[in-house]
């Protein structure tokens, strides 16, 4: 697609706001409007102001584009198509009416997690959701969730589609990059920073893709098979807790089925689970294309059908209305519907704060999305303490585009970059055309490395590789695998001669060091032969520079792995993801349950090539002083960092527990907190990290709570999974207790 004109643009998203956010009338003639009562009591006024048709308008959203000026005008009673098509932003993921007489704001809705995306708008991206949860450091997220949901707001969006927590169950899984890895403690924290951090702009975040979206492949076809128990463990643990700690104003249910049901009608888990046990107060809306019926869904626990003409029907359009005349659907259950969403609008400040598109200070953004990265990149391996880089006379740099670019992950996350798309014409094409940063790690190592002569060379061909490290004292092999939504990646191999490409330059030059690009975990068969190795996954709009500062020492790496490296696909559940993308539908069994990434390593005895939790760092850490305590339901674990080298530095204390075989855990342990402290050298740290029951709990679903077997528990202090520096005693008296109980 090309850009629109800047003004022609300015112009539409102006239009589509002077329609949507009318002067707000006094108060007393629209009592809901009153701040001082609360979202619930404004919500029931509102409510009660509303005819059915206007409820019914709430329900309903549009995609953007050609699509939607060609479907029928009379859709939705009262409302006419194509003058809503009108006001959709351009390029925009979707679009809600609003109504005015009521001071009801249209919904503006913008992906995703890292940016804004729009082909037309030229936004700041984040390092991949992947890459700011190797910061361990939830600050991260929160600050970059604050950024890009400032650039929502200011580019004309109430409704950020963000907030992807879904466990990295398949390694392949095209979309990895949008989440926050492989642990349900660890992606909860992770991504409901970011939500906290987009809606302290006054605009709703999603959370999704719920529930147990795990793979690409096939995903509107795919069963995901698993127990209760299993999936209350893991995935579906990794929602309750990040709705918790971040109460998103909307979940976003999935393309796939849950034991064969489609999930967006799924009653089990989005009436029972979510909105009941979890007591989820606000909207559920679908998936681009993830509605299959009106009754189904509605009374399913679907609130919001989206992004119409995606699916094949306006469920929620006409035949809602019908089906509300036949009884099918209650006149309360629509009241539940446009309550959940109102609610969530007066809850996260959208009905008070409407929207003014402004200007928007990419320069300090730019600084957040490089701090972002410096504190999430992954110093995998150091060799000799080959890095920080001294001053060498010459690097030679390979691979990648180095020279030009970072890479991003493609599909619905990836963000227009300013200044254009770095490296054009790669990729699928289309909405699956491959996105490069420009951020060149070259140019911005050259500038932190005056007297250093660079040469690149473009790595697509081994020799010519060997060459170019030969001629050089070091040499900077730069690896990629682009994933993207809709595609998985069909191995963990990295693609091309890349690896030949490595084991060229390892041969010719011994100084040989590899950063990795990618959308997850990669298989690295060189990764014994060179001396160093940087995971720099999707390393977002000032990547390179971040890179750059890696190498050179500028910033002491402190990332550590939100999922586990495999030594070989062989390691993993399923060496090759199930099912096909297109024909009929199937089904995966996920008979390892809730033995998730570390897991399931830790069950099958299979040793990674970079645990789960592993991060290098320029300094040295002491971990110690482990105390576990039970007082009453309460369980803390406190723990002391020490800094024992040369320069400041942070580290991870990871506290893992380990359950005794009476416990019936998915594995043997379980990450239950974390924290991460920054110290100067010599300078030690303490912290103490409160252990929610549900990680040392497994769910009992005849009885539909959670149980603690009672017995001695070991406590762990790990700087990874694979690095216990310290054990502890606990001993556990045996407890039930229910999700609600623990929210209390
Ligand atoms: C993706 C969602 C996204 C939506 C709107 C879908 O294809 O799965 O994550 O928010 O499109 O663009």
């Amino acid at each position: 697609m090309k850009p629109l004109h800047a003004s022609l643009l300015a112009t539409a998203v102006a239009l589509a706001l002077g329609t949507a956010a009318p002067a707000l009338l006094a108060a007393d003639a629209q009592p809901w409007m009153d701040k001082a009562k609360t979202s619930a009591q404004r919500t029931e006024l509102l409510l009660k102001a509303m005819t059915l048709d206007e409820k019914l308008l709430l329900l309903f959203g549009y995609s953007s584009g050609d699509q939607l000026a060609q479907v029928d005008a009379s859709i939705i009673p009262g409302v006419n198509a194509k003058e809503v098509a009108a006001k959709v932003i351009p390029g925009s993921a979707g679009y809600i009416p609003g109504i005015p007489r009521l001071s009801i704001p249209a919904q503006f809705q913008a992906d995703a997690s890292i940016g804004v995306r729009n082909p037309y708008l030229e936004r700041t991206s984040l390092p991949s959701s992947l890459a700011t949860a190797a910061s361990w450091d939830p600050k991260v997220p929160e600050v970059g969730g604050q950024m890009i949901g400032n650039e929502a707001r200011l580019s004309g969006f109430n409704v950020m589609l963000a907030g992807g927590v879904n466990l990295a169950r398949e390694a392949q899984n095209g979309r990895n990059f949008e989440y926050t890895g492989e642990d349900p403690l660890l992606a909860a924290e992770m991504g409901a920073a970011l939500i906290r951090g987009v809606q302290s702009n006054h605009i709703v975040s999603t959370i999704k893709h719920y529930l147990i979206n795990a793979q690409e492949t096939g995903r509107t076809l795919v069963s995901a098979q698993i127990s209760e128990p299993a999936l209350r463990q893991s995935d579906a643990l990794a929602f309750e807790l990040a709705i918790e700690k971040s109460s998103p104003g909307s979940v976003m249910c999935s393309y796939n089925r849950i034991n064969d049901v489609y999930a967006c009608q799924n009653d089990k888990w989005q009436n029972g689970v979510l909105k009941g046990d979890w007591g989820y107060q606000g909207y559920v809306m679908s998936d681009w294309g993830a509605v299959h019926s009106t009754v189904q869904d509605a009374n399913g626990g679907l609130d919001q059908q989206s992004g119409f003409p995606f699916d094949k029907q306006p469920y929620f359009a006409r035949p809602l209305r019908d089906a509300v005349e036949d009884g099918s659907v209650t006149q309360a259950r629509i009241d539940d519907m446009a309550h959940r969403i109102l609610w969530a609008l007066f809850d996260k400040g959208v009905m008070d704060h409407p929207l003014q598109p402004g200007v928007i200070d990419y320069a300090a953004h730019a600084q957040v999305t490089q701090a972002a990265a410096e504190q999430s990149l992954v110093l995998l391996k150091n060799e000799a303490g080959v890095l920080p880089l001294g001053s060498p006379k010459r690097i030679a740099i390979i691979g990648s585009h180095a020279d030009k670019a970072v890479l991003s992950g493609g599909g619905s996350a990836v963000v227009t970059p300013i200044g254009g798309n770095a490296v054009p014409g790669l990729g699928r094409g289309g909405w699956l055309t491959q996105v490069w940063q420009p951020s060149s790690p070259m140019k911005a190592l050259q500038k932190q490395l005056p007297q250093t002569q660079f040469t690149f060379d473009a790595g697509t061909d081994a020799d010519a590789a060997g060459k170019a490290a030969a001629a050089a004292d070091v040499a900077i092999v730069f690896v990629h695998q682009w994933t993207a939504e809709s595609l998985d990646a069909p191995s963990l191999s990295l693609d091309g001669n890349q690896d030949a490409v490595v084991a060229a330059a390892a041969r010719a030059n011994p100084n040989t060091l590899v950063v990795v690009e990618s959308g997850g975990a990669v298989l690295m068969p060189w990764a014994s032969d060179v001396k160093a190795i940087l995971a720099a996954f999707y390393p977002g709009a000032a990547g390179g520079e971040a890179i750059a500062r890696l190498l050179t020492g500028a910033v002491n790496p402190s990332g550590r792995l939100p999922i586990t490296f495999p030594a070989s696909a062989d390691q993993l559940v399923r060496p090759k993801i199930g099912g096909q993308s297109k024909g009929p539908l199937f089904t995966v069994h996920y008979t390892e349950g809730a033995a998730v990434g570390y897991k399931w390593f830790d069950l099958k005895g299979h040793k990674p090539l970079y645990a789960f939790g592993h991060g290098l760092s320029y300094t040295s850490f002491e971990l110690g002083g482990l105390k576990a305590q039970a007082a009453g339901d309460k369980v803390t674990a406190s723990f002391s960092i020490r800094n024992t080298g040369a320069r400041d530095g942070a580290s991870v204390g990871q506290v893992y527990v380990r359950a005794p075989q009476s416990a019936k855990w998915e594995a043997p342990r379980r990450l239950a907190g974390f924290q991460k402290l920054a110290l100067k050298p010599g300078e030690s740290g303490s912290a103490t990290v409160g252990i929610d029951p549900r990680l040392l709990a497994t769910f009992d679903e005849a009885k539909g709570d959670w149980v603690i077997a009672p017995g001695s528990y070991e406590v762990q202090l790990g700087a990874s999974s694979d690095d216990i520096r310290a054990t502890a005693r606990l001993s556990l008296a045996g407890r039930r207790f229910t999700s609600a109980q623990v929210r209390r």
